[in-house]
């Protein structure tokens, strides 16, 4: 089966498709065939070789060498103790090694709504989850509420806002000026163009602010959060070559020492119960993927190099035909 591979650490040029071994399903897992897959930064953080990445991967060549989480696809086969899925089942997820023709999986599979394509679902599990775990578990989101999301117009930004709107709350959303109108088509009641306004300068106040950009630093967060507001961080500038967003992290955790706002950063991790909420929002329409671009396989090394310019619009997918 073809699959996107990455030998050595290095630009998105490292990636290659090679031609491995079909797998073929354990006695619990079932075997699907993915139509859609999709980029996130943690795989540009991979392949690019950053130092923590290489930690667990390897400092000198990477050990795993196979990339992607998120898929769409259809099973194409099941284990013998398999008895929630069969053959032809349309199913999205995550797992490991998604960027290829097939994979098999045991935990994070779950029937593909009718109301989304497989190109959207391809790109969800990673950016969806995170943006709920951020505003729901960790930003402690209530109806009626005000919320800044920095960062609205990317994978986790996009589903952030509609999200939020779901939850009830009033929402903000920070973009660059052609993504305007698509942060408001997606039920922002306010939308700030970073590169005409200034949003820690508008006298507005939140109770949360999604950081998914990083963009700002503390001081400047800080005083448009309410007192017991909640400062979320997702993800922040790639500029140190070595720790990259962490330097933000450590930094923006320094400086709020003592501080009445909460100030947290999380890494997103799956739960089939996180999914289920997820399928529910978009079966009834409160969410729809926003697909930017869609390459295929082939062409794997360009939509890491799209991603890596940090202005993705919604998901890049990657499909398998
Ligand atoms: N903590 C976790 O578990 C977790 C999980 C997933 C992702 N992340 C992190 O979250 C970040 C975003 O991920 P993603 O998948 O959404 O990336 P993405 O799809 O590449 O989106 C990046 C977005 O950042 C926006 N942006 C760039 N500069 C900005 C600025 N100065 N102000 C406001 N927005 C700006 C861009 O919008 P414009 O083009 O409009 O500028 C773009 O939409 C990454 O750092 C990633 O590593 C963390």
């Amino acid at each position: 089966m073809q699959t996107a591979v990455f030998r050595s650490y290095g630009s998105p040029d490292v990636l290659k498709i090679e031609t491995l071994e079909k797998p073929t399903p354990g006695d619990d897992e079932v075997l699907v065939k993915v139509r859609a897959s999709s980029v996130n930064p943690v795989e540009w953080y991979t392949i690019s070789g950053l130092f923590v990445a290489r930690i667990g991967n390897g400092l000198i060549s990477p050990k795993e060498t196979r990339l992607g989480v998120d898929y769409a696809g259809v099973v194409e086969a099941v284990g013998r103790d398999v008895t929630q899925f069969k053959p032809g089942d349309e199913v999205f997820g995550a797992r490991s090694g998604a960027l290829a023709e097939y994979v098999c999986v045991r935990d994070f599979i779950f029937p593909k709504p009718a109301s989304v394509t497989f190109e959207q679902a391809g790109g969800v599990a990673v950016a969806a989850i995170t943006a709920l775990q951020g505003l729901r578990d960790h930003g402690r989101l209530q109806a009626g509420q005000k919320v800044l999301i920095n960062g609205a117009s990317g994978g986790v930004g996009t589903f952030a806002v509609q999200i939020a709107r779901a939850l009830g709350a009033e929402v903000v959303g920070v973009c660059s000026p052609q993504n305007v109108e698509l942060i408001r088509s997606l039920g922002a009641d306010r939308v700030i163009d970073y590169t005409r306004e200034d949003y820690t300068r508008d006298g507005r106040r939140y109770d949360l602010i999604l950081d998914i950009a990083g963009s700002r630093p503390w001081r400047e967060n800080k005083r448009i959060l309410n007192p017991q507001g909640t400062y979320v961080i997702v993800g922040a500038p790639k500029s140190n070559p070595w720790i990259g967003p962490l330097e933000f992290i450590i930094k923006t955790r320094l400086a709020a020492w003592g501080a009445s706002q909460k100030v947290i950063f999380f890494i997103a991790n799956f739960k089939a119960e996180d999914f289920l909420v997820l399928t529910d929002l978009f079966e009834s329409g409160q969410v729809k993927p926003v697909v930017d671009r869609v390459y295929s396989l082939s062409e794997i090394s360009e939509a890491m190099r799209y991603l890596g310019t940090g202005h993705a619009r919604g998901k890049i997918i990657v499909t398998m035909k």
